[in-house]
């Protein structure tokens, strides 16, 4: 083993014992490469990341200005920075008249976190609902929202409070009552294996969340930015939640997150006391200036306009015997398999052609599609042309 992997092995946190070891040595467009300079196309993004594809010439060019200009200067919330200024002024034009104040954190998670915090502070409410199947997260906080009782024993106790509701099922929603803080939950469900909202679900959730004064909090940490085909997944869906998280592909490859909500609502953190909430690092201007390179560049290119065809060109060509059900929303796809032992075989042997893929969290029949937005024709027929060599493989290993 080279000295680098052994390293990695020893002096690196290992969060499993199947990491996949590839050594990086750049990583430009569709293409990431190893320390042999194979190039793997990304199918991936970095689990929804990188949809502008890797080191986009605007991204780049941004942080170098920035970089060259300032970077910490102090605490969030204290100075002002254009930066910030900037990428909360442009999101903001997006989205619902309502959505107009934007808390800048460093991750999904941190959304997640401040998300709970502000409801429960604007409500005088603790009891958070969320659903099961659902990830948010890994902090103590989020991953309190995750309904797996296994996983969370080592952790216990979590949040008091949580109660989990089904996704999609409309007679669950009479468990959000008045003592409900908030409602949090994905548009689709990523990590169970890509499951769409069905017979207007999220209206209901929102009717139900008005009718008892619940916030309906959203996490498009997954979905936003036009993965499913919409900038946000709720403009799909025609509702507009309380708050808005958001993070992933937010930043163009660079950490970021954000809980945004109204000011009004927001501003309930800056008295009695204030401080509700507090960040070093959040709303980095290095960072914010990555993430309005990366909304702008989506914006100008018009990147969202061409994903549902991308799509439908996918779903099209993923035809193989081994292939149960293809689930997607936009290009957050899902690929379920008839049998579970074919699995690994697909992943790995895709992986070792040079296409990049992963599992699921939640899913152990599924393996996951989710190419940069910019994915072109040519390199999704590629693409898929290695997906069906994988199963071709994985077939005929059993059969
Ligand atoms: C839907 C969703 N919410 C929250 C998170 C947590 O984000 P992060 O890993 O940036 O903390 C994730 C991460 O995968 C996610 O998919």
């Amino acid at each position: 083993m080279s000295s680098i992997r052994q390293s990695f092995i020893k002096h690196v946190a290992q969060t499993s014992e199947l990491s996949m070891m590839m050594e990086i040595s750049r990583a430009e467009g569709m293409y990431i490469y190893d320390a042999s300079g194979k190039a793997h196309l990304d199918m991936n993004s970095g689990i929804s990341v990188s949809s502008l594809g890797h080191c986009h010439p605007n991204v780049v060019k941004a942080i170098q200005h920035q970089a060259a200009s300032y970077m910490h200067t102090m605490v969030y919330g204290e100075h002002i920075q254009g930066p910030q200024v900037a990428y909360a002024s442009l999101l903001t034009q997006q989205l619902a008249s309502s959505l107009n104040s934007v808390y800048f954190v460093n991750s999904g998670a941190e959304a997640v976190e401040g998300a709970m915090k502000l409801a429960k502070r604007y409500t005088g409410r603790y009891e958070i609902i969320s659903c099961t199947n659902a990830y948010h997260g890994s902090t103590q906080g989020a991953e309190a929202l995750r309904s797996d009782d296994d996983f969370l024993r080592s952790f216990l106790p979590g949040l008091p409070g949580i109660r989990h509701i089904d996704f999609n099922n409309i007679d669950h929603l009479s468990k959000i009552t008045e003592k409900t803080a908030a409602v949090i939950f994905e548009p689709v469900q990523a990590e169970c294996g890509v499951q769409t909202p069905k017979n207007d679900y999220l209206k209901a959730v929102r009717a139900r969340c008005t009718e008892v004064g619940a916030l309906m909090i959203l996490d498009e940490i997954q979905t936003g930015f036009g993965r499913t085909g919409h900038l946000f997944a709720h403009h799909k869906y025609d509702v507009v939640p309380d708050v808005l998280l958001i993070a992933k592909s937010m930043g163009g490859g660079l950490p970021v997150g954000a809980f945004v909500a109204d000011k009004e609502m927001m501003d309930s953190f800056s008295k009695n006391p204030m401080l509700g909430h507090i960040t070093t690092f959040g709303g980095n201007p290095v960072v914010c200036a990555a993430a309005h390179a990366t909304l702008k560049t989506i914006l100008d290119d018009e990147i969202v306009k061409d994903v549902l065809a991308k799509e439908k060109l996918i779903r099209s060509l993923l035809i193989h015997p081994i292939i149960k059900e293809v689930r997607s929303s936009g290009l957050m796809m899902a690929v379920e398999l008839t049998k579970r032992k074919y699995l690994k075989h697909v992943v790995g042997k895709t992986i070792e052609i040079g296409a990049l893929i992963d599992y699921f969290l939640f899913n152990s029949k599924s393996f996951r599609l989710a190419p940069p937005l910019i994915i072109s024709e040519q390199q999704i027929h590629d693409g898929c042309g290695i997906l069906l060599q994988a199963m071709e493989y994985a077939y005929n290993k059993y059969n």
